[in-house]
């Protein structure tokens, strides 16, 4: 039989007070969708059908690939929004399963258990259920003196004996389609919300004598259902906690649970060290035995083996085996650290790449440049890649030197080997193997303070308010 996958993401999500649709509300950086599609990623479906309404523009551009979308306004319900997807289905004879938009915490297990169940017992409809500590806010579960199904009773129509119930509706199910379209017909939208409830759908099948099972989960985290953004941030705790415990179970530390966030998407290979702060998000990618943090904030970084990064700033970047990063870096989009590079503090980089083992240790700034294997950037060089209109690139050879506060004028290169004095500001090419030297000369003016102060008077006795005298002014600099 054929399967198809409704997910309902029309709804407008009121209760988030919120401009934005409330399935692209993210958790650990992606939006809650995504989580939903990921649930369904292990089964093959011959279509997913997402109904969409309240923001559907911003929806159907963030997931414009997950499926058919089906366009439903004004909302009239859960059970209107699933009519709205049979009706595009090209056919009726197959398992639908049914998923809400606002349910990031359901795992792909769990779809594919509820699928097996219901196939298995050749059942009309299954709907999951979970037992959970505080029922509020979820349909509740009504059973008879037999613990046999009766219906699901939505909160708000819920009498108070009704609401004592701690068996809630999860809000997934798996139908028979032809049976599911026949209740779809005859529900009405005769409750508190005024709405074409899809949980009523399970009643009437029931009367008309059809079979209806149900599932309970085993792990009632899985059933929040998020509406507000406290339901929000405690889906996103509980997916943190779920990450964190899978890192950990493969051989990763984590120094500090509490204060570290990674997304669900990172990898990272055994015996890595995450210190405390540190954040994880987007394709990255962590090597084998590597200290990150404490706060290291990564996001798209494909970082190698034994890489140390502490205190660090990195989005869009590679990091490769053995080099160190930070304290107090920042690595842009573009920029390639080579093997055994260090990049030190008060360093940014940016669209660059760092050849093996070069140092940039203290104070740069190196944007647009091709820095070569084994160079030294001195202190406070700055690569000058920008004239106010276009960016321009530095070019750096293998093994050169450049002296610290350095200012290169780009488009540069610098040759292989080449030195570059301290303070020059380089605005033309260095052959290989030369010095470069480009700043004033030194101008010492001989006697100068006691000429100065025969002119305007001695100083005041306050040691504080005394010039620097002798010494300094005298000291010569070797060229
Ligand atoms: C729903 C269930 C409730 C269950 C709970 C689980 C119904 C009637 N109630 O309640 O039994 O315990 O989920 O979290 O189904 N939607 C549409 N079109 C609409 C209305 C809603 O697409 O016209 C979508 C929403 O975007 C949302 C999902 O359906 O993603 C569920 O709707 P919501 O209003 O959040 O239902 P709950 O009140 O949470
Ligand atoms: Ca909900």
């Amino acid at each position: 039989m054929k399967r198809y996958a409704i997910v309902l993401a029309a709804g407008k999500g009121t209760r988030m007070h919120s401009d934005r649709p409330k399935v692209l509300h993210a958790l650990l950086g992606k939006p809650m969708l995504a989580y939903v599609l990921t649930a369904l990623s292990t089964l093959p479906w011959d279509d997913v059908f997402l109904v969409v309404g309240h923001g559907r523009e911003a929806v159907q551009a963030a997931f414009a690939d997950a499926g058919t979308f089906i366009v439903q306004d004004p909302q009239r319900g859960t059970g209107d929004a699933v009519r709205l997807a049979l009706e595009a289905a090209p056919e009726l004879e197959a398992t639908f399963l049914v998923i809400y938009g606002d349910a990031p915490l359901i795992r792909a297990e769990t779809v594919e258990r509820l699928i097996r169940t219901h196939e298995a017992a050749g059942a009309d409809a299954t709907a999951l259920t979970a037992t959970v500590d505080d029922p509020r806010g979820f349909g509740r579960v009504v059973r008879d003196a037999e613990g046999r199904f009766l219906r699901i009773v939505e909160e708000k129509d819920a009498d108070s004996a009704e609401r004592l119930i701690r068996e809630i509706n999860v809000g997934l199910y798996a139908f028979y389609g032809p049976h599911l379209a026949e209740a779809l017909g005859a529900i009405r939208a005769d409750n508190a919300q005024g709405e074409y409830y899809l949980t009523d759908v399970l009643h009437h099948l029931l009367a008309a004598g059809r079979r209806v099972a149900t599932a309970r989960l085993d792990d009632p985290e899985e059933a929040a259902g998020i509406n507000d953004r406290l339901q929000l941030a405690a889906a996103e705790q509980t997916l943190r906690r779920r990450i964190l415990t899978a890192h950990m179970r493969q051989g990763v530390t984590i120094e500090d649970p509490a204060s570290t966030w990674i997304g669900p998407d990172v990898m990272i290979e055994r015996d890595t060290v995450v210190r405390a702060g540190s954040r994880l998000f987007g394709e990255t990618r962590i090597g084998r035995g590597c200290e990150i943090g404490p706060q290291a904030d990564l996001a798209d970084a494909i970082v190698g083996d034994g890489v140390h990064v502490w205190y660090a700033v990195a989005r869009g970047v590679r990091i490769d085996d053995g080099a160190t990063v930070g304290p107090f870096a920042h690595l842009r989009p573009g920029a390639a650290i080579g093997r055994g590079v260090r990049i030190g503090n008060f360093v940014e980089v940016k669209n660059s790449t760092i050849g093996e083992k070069a140092k940039v240790p203290h104070l740069s700034y190196v944007g647009d440049a091709i820095v070569g294997r084994e160079v030294n950037v001195g202190c406070g060089t700055i690569t000058v890649n920008y004239d106010g209109v276009k960016k321009h690139a530095t070019i750096i050879g293998d093994g050169a030197f450049i002296g610290c506060n350095t200012n290169l004028v780009a488009p540069v290169t610098v040759g292989d080997g080449a030195y570059v004095a301290a303070g020059s500001t380089i605005t033309d090419d260095v052959p290989g193997g030369a010095l470069a030297v480009a700043r004033a000369r030194q101008v010492n003016k001989e006697r100068y303070v006691e000429r100065l102060m025969a002119r305007f008077g001695r100083p005041s006795r306050d040691p504080d308010a005394r010039p620097e005298s002798g010494p300094k002014q005298d000291r010569r600099n070797g060229e």
